[in-house]
C-alpha cells in the first residue's frame, strides 16, 4: 500500500493518507499528496479531490520526529499547503478520529470540511512548546474568530467535532460511511465559484482588549513558556493585517519556537510518556488479568484517597481498617472529598452516591477473599508491614495482586513472608493519592511479568501515570528528593536564607521550593525517616540545621511554623525570625562564615542534585530509562514539563559543562555522569543506545 494511495469515485479523486499508526505528515506523504494534486490538475474529467487518512484516524499533525532535521530533509507541510490553498478544484478533508496540527492545518487549507461526529479537531502544538506553523495562528481565528482560536491554541485541547460544526468549522457532520459522504459532498460542491478560500476570511473579535486581557491570563497559565507568547503575537497579527504577512511571521516565529529548549524539552516528554511503558520482558503475550474488586488496606488519608481511584473508575473497594472510629473518619474523609467535588460541579450528588455505593467498609481482613488486587496503605513500619502480608498471604485468593505502598521499606523484605513473592509488587502513589497523576510501579526481585503488565494496565485505567522502577530506598522519586533536600540544607548552611532556596527554584518554573514542600508535607516525617534509617546502618544520628528547627517543635504548615512561619488558617509562607537566628547560630556553632551564593549557583546546585542522584539510580538500573526518571519529576514533584525533567535538563546544558560546575561546587558527579560527559553524550542518548543493547 502506498503511503498516499489514488482512487477515484466518479468524478471525485480519493487521495487516501496511509501512515500507521497515526497518519503523521512524516517525509513521503506530501510527495504523495502532491502527486495527487498533479494528477487532479491533469485530469480535466476529475472535479472534486477529497483528502481521507487511512486506518483509525486523519493526519494527528506533523511528525515530531522529524522536527530534528535539517529543512531541507524535512516533510515540507508549509508548500502544501500553500498549494492546496490556491487548488483550482475544489478540495474536501473528510476527517475520522483526530485531526491534530498539522493535521487540522491540512484541513484549514482545504476549501471544505466534512466529519463524523466523533472526530477530535485541535491544535496541540503549544504542548510540544511550538505553535500551529503551517498557517494554523492565521486561519483557525479567520473561522471561529480570535477568542475562541486563542482558547483552542493555548490550552492545546481538541474539539468534537459536532461542537467544531457549530462553530462553522466543520462544514458538514456525516453519520455513517464517512468516504461515501464526502464524495457526496464534494460531487455537490465540484462546481461551487469562487471557492470558499479561509485565507481570504477577515478575523472576528480580534480587539485590542482581548490581547490585554490574554496576555495577562498567560503570565500565570503558562508562566514562562515561549510558545504562547508567539501564539497571542500571531493572532494579532492575524486579526490586523494580511494574511501573507501573518503566514510569513509565523514561520519565522515556528522555527524559533521549535529550536528552543522548551519545545525540545516538551517534545522530550512526549516520548518519554510513551517509552515508559516499554518494559523490557513484557510482550502483548505476557497475561494481564481483569481488576474487578480491589481492596485496600488502611482507611487513613492514604489509603482513603487511593479508594477512591478505584472508585472513580467504578471499580468496587474494600476497606479494612483495624478500629471502628477509624474506619469512620476514613469513610467520613471519602464523602467529604467527593462533596466537595460536587459543590466545585465537577460531579453531581447522585455521582457522589453512586461512588459511594461501591466501597465496603470492614474491619475484618478475610472480607478481601475475593479482591482481585489489594493495596496495603498502612504506616511505614516493617514489622507491621509483614504482619499484614503474612495474614493477607493466607486470605488472598490465587493470582490475587498484593501491594504495597510503601515510600521506602524493602519490598523484597515484604514479599519474602509471603508464599508467593512473585505476586508482590509496590504501588506508590503519591499524595493526594486521589489527585496525583504520578503511580511508581516497583518490580521486586519476584515480582512477574504478568502482575507488572497488569499493574501497568490497571494504572492507566484509573488515569495515572505508571512508571516501573526497581527496589532502593525510596525508589525513584523520595531518592532523588533526598538529595535535593540535602543540597538545600547545606545551601542555607554556606549562607543563603530558605526564601532564596525556594525562589530559585520558582524561577526553574517549580511551584513550590524544598522548604515549601517539606512544610507543606511535615518536617518531622523526613527527620523520623532519617533517624530510623541512620540506626538501620548503625551511623549517628543526623544533625543539622533543619533537625534543630523540628526539635523546636516547628514541624511545618500543621502546627503554623517550621521552615516558615504561617498566619492563623493561612498556607503562605513568611520567614521566620526564630529559624533566622536557629540558622545563625548553628553557623557559628560549625564555624561556617556565610557567604552570598548567586540565584544561578543555587537552581544550579538544586537541580543537579536531583540529575545526580538520577545517574547513579540509572546505572544501578533502579531506573529503565533517564526519560522513567524526567516523567516521574515531571508527574510528581512538579519538575516543569518545558524544563524535560531533571535528566534532560542537565543534558541541555552539556553534561561535561554539569560536570565542571559541581566540581565547582564541592558535589562529587555520578560515575555515568562522568562517562557521559567525557563521550560528549546526552541522557537521551544513554537510553538510545541501552535500548539497542
Ligand atoms: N509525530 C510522530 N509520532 C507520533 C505523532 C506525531 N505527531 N503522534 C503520535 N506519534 C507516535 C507516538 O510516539 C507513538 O509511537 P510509538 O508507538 O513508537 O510509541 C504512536 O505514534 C502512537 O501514539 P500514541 O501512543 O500517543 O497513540 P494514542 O492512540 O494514544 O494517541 C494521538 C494518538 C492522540 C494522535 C496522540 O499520539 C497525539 O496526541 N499525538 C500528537 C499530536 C500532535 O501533537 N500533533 C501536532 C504535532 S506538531 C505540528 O503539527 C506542527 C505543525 O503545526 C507545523
Amino acid at each position: 500500500m502506498s503511503i498516499v494511495e489514488q482512487s477515484r469515485q466518479g468524478n471525485v479523486l480519493i487521495l487516501t493518507v496511509n501512515n500507521p499508526p497515526v497518519n503523521a505528515f512524516s517525509p513521503g506523504v506530501p510527495e504523495g499528496l502532491h502527486a495527487g494534486l498533479d494528477v487532479a490538475e491533469k485530469d480535466e474529467s476529475i472535479r472534486a479531490v477529497v483528502i481521507i487518512g487511512g486506518g483509525r484516524t486523519f493526519i494527528a499533525g506533523a511528525d515530531i520526529r522529524t522536527f530534528n532535521l535539517p529543512r531541507e530533509q524535512a516533510p515540507d507541510l508549509r508548500g502544501f499547503i500553500s498549494r492546496l490553498d490556491q487548488f483550482p478544484k475544489a478540495t474536501v478533508a473528510a476527517i475520522h478520529g483526530t485531526a491534530l496540527g498539522g493535521g487540522l492545518e491540512v484541513t484549514l487549507a482545504c476549501h471544505y470540511r466534512v466529519a463524523v461526529p466523533d472526530a477530535q479537531l485541535g491544535l496541540p502544538e503549544v504542548k510540544l512548546g511550538v505553535l500551529p506553523g503551517a498557517g494554523g495562528t492565521q486561519r483557525l481565528p479567520r473561522v471561529v474568530g480570535a477568542a475562541r482560536a486563542l482558547e483552542m491554541m493555548l490550552s492545546g485541547t481538541p474539539i468534537k467535532a459536532t461542537q467544531a460544526h457549530q462553530l462553522g468549522l466543520v462544514d458538514e457532520l456525516i453519520e455513517g460511511d464517512l468516504l461515501a459522504g464526502a464524495v457526496k459532498f464534494a460531487s455537490e460542491h465540484a462546481d461551487a465559484r469562487p471557492l470558499p478560500r479561509i485565507s481570504e476570511r477577515k478575523v472576528e473579535g480580534g480587539t485590542p482588549d482581548l490581547f490585554t486581557k490574554v496576555r495577562q491570563d498567560i503570565k500565570k497559565t503558562h508562566k514562562g513558556q515561549l510558545s504562547p507568547t508567539y501564539i497571542v503575537d500571531l493572532v494579532e497579527i492575524a486579526s490586523s493585517k494580511a494574511f501573507a504577512d501573518g503566514w510569513a511571521a509565523e514561520a519565522r516565529l515556528f522555527v524559533m519556537a521549535k529550536d528552543s529548549p522548551q519545545s525540545r524539552a516538551l517534545r522530550h516528554v512526549f516520548f518519554a510518556d510513551r517509552e515508559r511503558a516499554k518494559i523490557p520482558g513484557i510482550t502483548k503475550e505476557t497475561p494481564v488479568s481483569e481488576i474487578r474488586k480491589v481492596g485496600v488496606i488502611g482507611a487513613g488519608t492514604m489509603g482513603g484517597g487511593i479508594a477512591m481511584n478505584y472508585l472513580n473508575a467504578g471499580i468496587p473497594v474494600t476497606i479494612v481498617e483495624t478500629a471502628p472510629e477509624n474506619l469512620e473518619r476514613g469513610l467520613a474523609t471519602i464523602r467529604r472529598n467527593y462533596e466537595n467535588t460536587a459543590r466545585k460541579g465537577r460531579l453531581t450528588l447522585d455521582e457522589v452516591e453512586q461512588r459511594l455505593a461501591l466501597l465496603t467498609p470492614t474491619l475484618d481482613m478475610a472480607d478481601l477473599a475475593d479482591a482481585d488486587l489489594i493495596i496495603e496503605a498502612v504506616f511505614e513500619n516493617m514489622e507491621v508491614k509483614k504482619d499484614i502480608f503474612t495474614r493477607l498471604d493466607r486470605v488472598a485468593k490465587p493470582g490475587a495482586i498484593l501491594a504495597t505502598n510503601t515510600s521506602t521499606l524493602d519490598i523484597n523484605e515484604i514479599a519474602a513472608v509471603t508464599k508467593r513473592p512473585e505476586s508482590v509488587i509496590g504501588l506508590h502513589f503519591f499524595s493526594p493519592a486521589n489527585v496525583m497523576k504520578l503511580l511508581e510501579i516497583v518490580r521486586a526481585d519476584q515480582t512477574s511479568p504478568s502482575v507488572l503488565a497488569t499493574s501497568l494496565k490497571m494504572a492507566k485505567t484509573i488515569g495515572k501515570v505508571g512508571v516501573v522502577v526497581g527496589v532502593c530506598n525510596g525508589f525513584v522519586g523520595n531518592r532523588m528528593l533526598y538529595a535535593y533536600r540535602e543540597q538545600a540544607n547545606r545551601l542555607v548552611l554556606e549562607g543563603a536564607r530558605p526564601q532564596d532556596v525556594d525562589a530559585a527554584m520558582h524561577a526553574l518554573g517549580l511551584p513550590m521550593g524544598p522548604f515549601e514542600m517539606s512544610d507543606m508535607a511535615g518536617l518531622d516525617i523526613g527527620y523520623m525517616a532519617r533517624r530510623e534509617q541512620a540506626k538501620k546502618d548503625g551511623r549517628p544520628l543526623p544533625d543539622d540545621w533543619l533537625d534543630r528547627v523540628v526539635e523546636l517543635g516547628r514541624k511545618g504548615q500543621k502546627t503554623r511554623g517550621g521552615v516558615y512561619d504561617y498566619a492563623e488558617g493561612s498556607r503562605t509562607p513568611t520567614p521566620s525570625p526564630v529559624v533566622e537566628q536557629l540558622v545563625a547560630d548553628y553557623r557559628a556553632e560549625k564555624g561556617v562564615r556565610g557567604r552570598e551564593i548567586t540565584p544561578e549557583e543555587t537552581t544550579k546546585r538544586l537541580a543537579y542534585a536531583l540529575m545526580n542522584e538520577g545517574a547513579k539510580i540509572l546505572q544501578e538500573g533502579i531506573a529503565l530509562r533517564s526519560s522513567d526518571i524526567d516523567v516521574i519529576y515531571v508527574n510528581g514533584y512538579g519538575f516543569p514539563a518545558y524544563r524535560g525533567g531533571p535528566m534532560q535538563y542537565a543534558s541541555e546544558q552539556g553534561l561535561g559543562n554539569v560536570v565542571k560546575d559541581l566540581e565547582s561546587y564541592g558535589m562529587t558527579p555520578a560515575p555515568l555522569l562522568k562517562t557521559l560527559a567525557s563521550e560528549g553524550k546526552t541522557f537521551a542518548q544513554y537510553d538510545q543506545e541501552r535500548a539497542k543493547g
